[in-house]
C-alpha cells in the first residue's frame, strides 16, 4: 500500500496518535468500523466502502532511543496488523541520527506507510529531554531531524506540532522550517504548549497557516464529533482533519464523518452495535496483551460507555471484573440482543 500526502483524496480523515490508546488493537477496530458497515439494513443510507474516505491511522508515539537500543517492548509496539494499513508510525526523540536509525529499523521490520515526528507533546517527561513540543524552540535541530529521517526512509514523513510553545504565532515560522527541510505534511494542534488542553484549538489560525504552506496540513484539536470535524474542515480549509479524543470509545466517528460528507445523516449507534464492537476490541486487545489485557482494557470501557443512558451500573461492575468471561457476561446483560441466536 502506498501513501502520498500530496495526492491522497481530500479531505484527509485521520486518527490522531494517542499514547496507550492507539495501539494495534484499537487501530484495527477503528479501521474495521470505519470501513465496514455492520448493519445491512442501513446499507442504503450509509456510504459504501468505495465512496468513503479512508481513515489514515497514526499510531501512538514510540521512543527512537528505545528502538535503537533494541528494546523488545518498544519494537513490539511498532508491529502492524494488515487490517490497520495505511498506517503512520510516530516517533519521538531529539537526536537526528537516532531518529533516522529508529525509522530505518522500523521500516525494515514492519513497513509502515509513513512516519510522523512528535514535535507537539507538552508532557514534562517528554519536553524536559528536548523532545516533543520542546523542538518548537529548536528550529535548527528540528530541521536536522527531518532531513536525517528523510534520507533514511522511503515513505512520506510528516510532523505534528502545536501552534507554538507560548506564542500561538510561532507555528508560522516553524512550519516553514519543516517544509523547507522536506516534511511532506504537517498536523497542527491549535493550542500552544503552555495552554496544554485549556482554551480552544484555534481553527482560524490553523486555516491562516494552511494558506501559507505548499504541503498539506491537517487540522487538529477539538473536532470531537462528526459535525465538529466537518466544521473544522470548513473553518480551516485544511487538507484534512485529525481526530484524537473524539475517537475514544467512538470508532464510529469516522463513518459518521463519511456519512456527513456524503450528505447522509449519521445513524445513531445502537446498544447492540456498541457491544458488538466492544467485544471485537476486547478480543484484539487480549490477542495483543494476553490475560493482563482485561485490566488495561478498562480505560476503553470507560470511553465506550461515557454518557450512554442506563450504563452506569454496568460500568461499575465492568471496572471490577477480573476475567474476560466476566466482562463478556456483563456486556451481554447490557445488550441481550447482542447474544448469538
Ligand atoms: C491519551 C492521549 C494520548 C496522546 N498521545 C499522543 C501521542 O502519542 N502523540 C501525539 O502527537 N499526540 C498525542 N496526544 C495528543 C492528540 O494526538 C491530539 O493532538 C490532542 O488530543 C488534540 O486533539 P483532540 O482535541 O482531537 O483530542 C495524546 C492525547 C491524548 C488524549
Amino acid at each position: 500500500m502506498f501513501l502520498n500526502w500530496a495526492t491522497c483524496p481530500r479531505p484527509i480523515i485521520a486518527l490522531s496518535p494517542m499514547a496507550d490508546m492507539t495501539d494495534s488493537a484499537f487501530c484495527r477496530v477503528v479501521r474495521l468500523v470505519a470501513q465496514h458497515n455492520p448493519e445491512p439494513a442501513q446499507a442504503s443510507r450509509r456510504v459504501t466502502e468505495e465512496s468513503s474516505h479512508q481513515v489514515i491511522i497514526f499510531r501512538e508515539m514510540v521512543s527512537a532511543e528505545a528502538v535503537v537500543r533494541d528494546n523488545e517492548k518498544t519494537l513490539g509496539m511498532t508491529a502492524i496488523h494488515d487490517d490497520e494499513r495505511p498506517l503512520v508510525q510516530q516517533l519521538f526523540g531529539s537526536n537526528p541520527n537516532t531518529m533516522a536509525e529508529a525509522a530505518r529499523i522500523i521500516e525494515a521490520q514492519h513497513r509502515p506507510e509513513g512516519f510522523d515526528i512528535n514535535m507537539g507533546c507538552p508532557v514534562y517527561k517528554i519536553v524536559h529531554n528536548f523532545n516533543g513540543a520542546a523542538l518548537m524552540r529548536e528550529p535548527k535541530l528540528a530541521s536536522e531531524i527531518v532531513r536525517a529521517m528523510k534520507s533514511a526512509i522511503t515513505v512520506p514523513l510528516s510532523v505534528k506540532i502545536r501552534s507554538g510553545w507560548s506564542n500561538p504565532r510561532e507555528c508560522f515560522e516553524f512550519a516553514h522550517v519543516l517544509e523547507e527541510a522536506g516534511a511532506d505534511l504537517i498536523t497542527v494542534h491549535g493550542r500552544t504548549k503552555s495552554q496544554g488542553y485549556s482554551g480552544k484549538s484555534d481553527w482560524n489560525l490553523i486555516g491562516e497557516l494552511a494558506k501559507t504552506l505548499s504541503i498539506p496540513l491537517l487540522a487538529n484539536g477539538d473536532a470531537h464529533t462528526a459535525p465538529l470535524a466537518i466544521d473544522a474542515l470548513k473553518t480551516t480549509g485544511a487538507a484534512g482533519v485529525m481526530i484524537a479524543r473524539g475517537a475514544l470509545g467512538n470508532p464510529w466517528i469516522f463513518s459518521h464523518i463519511n456519512d456527513l460528507l456524503a450528505g447522509c445523516a449519521p445513524t445513531p449507534v445502537t446498544n447492540e452495535e456498541r457491544v458488538r464492537v466492544i467485544k471485537l476490541h476486547l478480543r484484539y486487545h487480549l490477542e495483543q496483551y494476553g490475560e493482563r489485557g482485561v485490566t488495561t482494557f478498562r480505560k476503553h470501557l470507560s470511553w465506550y460507555f461515557r454518557g450512554v443512558p442506563g450504563a452506569k451500573p454496568f460500568k461499575e461492575r465492568l471496572h471490577t471484573s477480573c476475567s474476560a468471561n466476566e466482562v463478556l457476561q456483563i456486556l451481554d446483560e447490557f445488550s441481550p440482543s447482542s447474544l448469538p441466536s
